[in-house]
């Protein structure tokens, strides 16, 4: 998999692409994630890559060219188009479901809008998916697309390490995840459940799945309608149904 990011901040997001997980993954050849910066491809004299908007209003537009250009380059360098991806508020929500099947394309390219926005024309000739990380607006499309590019990469095959496997994190089955505790055994009074401590796998199994349960009825119910459930996990969720759901 390669991701090219387009950005007007190419180290904001070398920064943080060079640490942790993602930071070895990308050294270990696991992914590809490179950072492309727009203002290196407008004509402009003094490297401008925005302006005013026409018809008037605060803020500054990004120009279409350089957008494109610095896509094109992208498109020849790779011999074809990969996924464009816009991210903007305007976008539809992410969700893991829609990571999971990005995450088996082989290349993507990420367009960070910032200012009021890009020119509504290179949105038209280029057709991006348009996508948000969640109904708030930040200052620029760096640390959304940052976000895809990290949820994306620790979904392929190498990057997370046995101990880091997701299997039974928070949304890969529509349920959150069960509480998890380490040494030591006691702290400020508060004991880990002591399941837990018993060695006993199967229980320990079964502990989980019906925290997982419970959690996702406390605090995310609406997961509950797209979660596969056994008979067993119903019969579980409608022994807790009746408590108050805080
Ligand atoms: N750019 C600014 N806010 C954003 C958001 N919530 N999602 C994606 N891109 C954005």
């Amino acid at each position: 998999m390669r991701i090219d990011i387009m950005t007007l901040f190419t180290e904001m997001c070398d920064s943080v692409l060079g640490e942790s997980i993602i930071g070895r993954a990308r050294e270990a050849g696991k992914v590809e994630i490179n950072t492309r910066d727009i203002r290196e491809y407008t004509e402009d004299k003094h490297r401008r890559v925005d302006d005013k908007p026409y018809g008037g209003g605060m803020g500054m537009v990004m120009q279409a060219e350089p957008i494109f250009a610095c896509f094109n380059s992208i498109c020849d360098e790779l011999g074809k188009r990969p996924h464009l991806i816009y991210m903007t508020p305007q976008g539809k929500t992410l969700t893991q479901k829609r990571v999971k099947e990005l995450s088996r394309l082989d290349n993507i390219a990420i367009l960070c809008g910032h200012y009021e926005g890009v020119d509504e024309r290179v949105i038209e000739e280029l057709e991006p998916e348009e996508i948000s990380i969640g109904d708030y607006v930040l200052t620029g499309g760096e640390l959304p697309a940052l976000i895809l590019a990290d949820s994306i990469s620790r979904m392929l095959d190498g990057v997370l390490s046995n101990d880091e496997c997701f299997e039974e994190e928070s949304h890969y089955n529509s349920l959150l995840e069960y509480p998890q505790y380490t040494h030591p055994a006691e702290w400020r009074g508060r004991q880990v459940p002591e399941v837990l401590l018993s060695g006993h796998h199967a229980k320990v199994d079964e502990w989980r799945r019906e925290q997982s349960l419970l959690r996702t009825l406390r605090r995310r119910p609406d997961m509950l309608e797209k979660a596969e459930l056994t008979e067993k996990d119903k019969s579980i969720l409608s022994s807790f149904e009746g408590e108050k759901i805080c």
